[in-house]
């Protein structure tokens, strides 16, 4: 098969530096592809730079040396700004924590993200955003605002926002960590049927073994598994 990749990193390093002390080596010479509606899963001890590199995807961050290709645009010299642009178009993403915009409810939430580049109506945004939620198992939590969320509901609606307005690829940062093993990987298996390429971060081996991809992120740099 000779698809182009919707994710396509070549040779990415990427440190920290923070004053006074030696710079922080994360990622060094990663070489990464993920293909359309490949579904992969990232592996790796805690520090060793999975949400780093989800962020490089994302264009949230900009890599020291080495290339960042997404929906087949590359990110290379481009603004903050025009990043953000290529990001809307093609990448879904749910982090760690703190996706939703606080004062407006789950559905509302979805909705608007409905509002960027889906050809999904004004009027059927409503029941659409419901759908999602439902999805996910939320749909009961459609009218909460975030702080009336548990955790885990919270994230399964980031991943309702996330995939609203279909985009390429999914990068999802740890989102079932705060669900019990079945809702997990329940939340899991209906993320998978989305037909996206989709990264997921877990530390869940179990959840890790659902996919036919494995990436494990070690000595700072992505390998299969
Ligand atoms: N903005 C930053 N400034 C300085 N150091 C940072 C910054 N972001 C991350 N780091 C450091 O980079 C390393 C990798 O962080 P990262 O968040 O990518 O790890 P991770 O693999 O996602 O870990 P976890 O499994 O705990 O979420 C860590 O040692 C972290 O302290
Ligand atoms: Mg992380």
């Amino acid at each position: 098969m000779n698809t182009r990749p919707v994710v396509r990193l070549t040779g990415v390093s990427k440190s920290f530096s923070m004053p006074g002390a030696p710079p922080i080596a994360v990622l060094n010479g990663v070489d990464f592809t993920l293909q359309p509606g490949e579904k992969a899963s990232l592996t790796g001890p805690s520090g060793s730079g999975k949400s780093t590199l989800l962020a490089l995807i994302a264009g949230l961050l900009e890599p020291d040396s080495g290339t960042v290709e997404v929906g087949g645009e590359s990110l290379a010299s481009r603004s903050e700004y025009q990043r953000a642009e290529v990001r809307a178009r093609t990448t879904g993403i749910a982090l760690q924590s703190d996706n939703l915009i606080p004062f407006l409810s789950a559905r509302e939430n979805v909705e608007l993200a409905l509002g960027f580049g889906s050809d999904v109506t004004r009027r059927r945004a409503p029941t659409v955003a419901r759908e999602l939620l439902e999805r996910f198992g939320v749909g009961h939590r459609a009218d909460h605002v975030p702080r009336h969320l548990s955790g885990g509901e919270a994230q399964r609606v980031a991943l309702a926002v996330a995939i609203a307005n279909r985009p390429a690829v999914l990068l999802a940062d740890e989102v079932v960590a705060q669900l019990d093993a079945e809702t997990a990987a329940r939340v899991i298996d209906e993320v998978l049927t989305v037909d996206i390429a989709v990264l997921y971060i877990t530390h869940d081996v179990a959840l890790a073994d659902r996919v036919t991809t494995r990436y494990e992120l070690v000595d700072h740099r992505v390998r299969p598994r």
